[in-house]
């Protein structure tokens, strides 16, 4: 297999010896560290949990399992992403499927959720349930993550691309208990909402693209190269799906009601501005764990 090294087709091997091999190809193709790589590889190949895994880490691997393992870090060691490659990637407690097509959930949007839930609390509405629109889905990350903790939450998910919607069905699909909280709708912000919806929302969530033109030009390759740009290029200067949510919002929301959105942490006090030129009673921006500005937060009032 093109890409997987030589030393796992050597004789048989004990699962410690296939880690070591692993790691060691990760990093002369990659470089750095890459030991939780290598065991999150030889993990899933093995078909074993933890415990068992590290319990047997001494036991002879099965020749197929090893095919396996080549064929996962030939991909991995040619710069696929590791979620695509595992086929998962794990979001405020929750475990999706992605792959090509979709952006992998990051975790500065779990930040993001952690607000729209604060939010929704503020609204007053104890019995009710809460209209929320998810623009822009992906994978269903933010949209299952926020039905799962709150539930009084019906969501409307809404993404334009068909590969992505793929990925988001399945997720929903996955998500017995929620499915019937999550609707997933194809088309473009806004415009993918059933019409009954108008004024009615209680919250606006969006994670829109917002990578300028130019800062496009300098994405590292296992970004640019892999995950769609559809999910990322936020057009010239980053803030065109900004603009175009903030501008319709005020028709959707109910009153009050509230617009969360993931913003560039360089571009916090231009999204504070668009929402007030937008009519918001009061906007603010909140700040990961990191300090960074990350999440407009735009509240209408009756
Ligand atoms: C940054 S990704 C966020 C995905 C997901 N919400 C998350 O946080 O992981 C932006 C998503 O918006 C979608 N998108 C881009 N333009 C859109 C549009 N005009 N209408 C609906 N979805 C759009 C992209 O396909 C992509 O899935």
């Amino acid at each position: 297999m093109s890409g997987a090294p030589e030393c796992l087709t050597r004789g048989p091997l004990s699962w410690r010896q296939a880690l070591a091999c692993a790691q060691e190809a990760l990093e002369r193709s990659l470089g750095g560290a890459r030991r939780h790589e290598a065991i999150w590889l030889a993990r899933a190949s093995a078909e074993r949990d933890s415990a068992a895994w590290w319990t047997g880490i001494d036991d002879v691997a099965d020749p197929e399992r090893l095919q396996k393992l080549a064929s996962v870090l030939a991909r991995r060691c040619s710069g696929e992403p590791l979620s695509y490659v595992l086929g998962r990637s794990s979001f405020c407690g929750l475990e999706l499927k992605v792959g090509p097509g979709v952006l992998v959930p990051r975790p500065e949007t779990e930040v993001v959720v952690e607000e729209v839930l604060a939010q929704l609390a503020t609204l007053g509405r104890p019995a009710a349930p809460l209209l929320v629109a998810d623009l822009g889905t992906g994978s269903g990350a933010m949209a299952l993550a926020v039905a799962a903790a709150e539930v009084r939450a019906k969501v409307w998910a809404v993404e334009r691309s068909e590969q992505a919607r793929r990925w988001a069905s399945r997720n929903i699909r996955a998500q017995d208990s929620l499915a019937d909280r999550v609707t997933l709708l194809a088309g473009s912000w806004f415009g993918g909402l059933p019409e009954f919806l108008r004024g009615r929302l209680d919250l606006v969530m969006s994670n829109p693209p917002y990578v300028s033109a130019a800062e496009m030009e300098c994405l590292g390759a296992e970004v640019a190269d892999w995950e769609p740009h559809e999910a990322l290029a936020g057009g010239v200067s980053g803030l065109e799906p900004l603009e175009a949510i903030v501008a319709e919002c005020p028709s959707w929301l109910a009153r009050p009601g509230v617009l969360v959105v993931e913003v560039a942490d360089s571009r916090g006090r231009e999204s504070q501005a668009l929402a007030v030129e937008a009519g918001a009673s009061e906007a603010h921006i909140a700040c990961d764990l990191a300090g960074r500005q990350r999440v407009l937060v735009a509240r209408w009032n009756p």
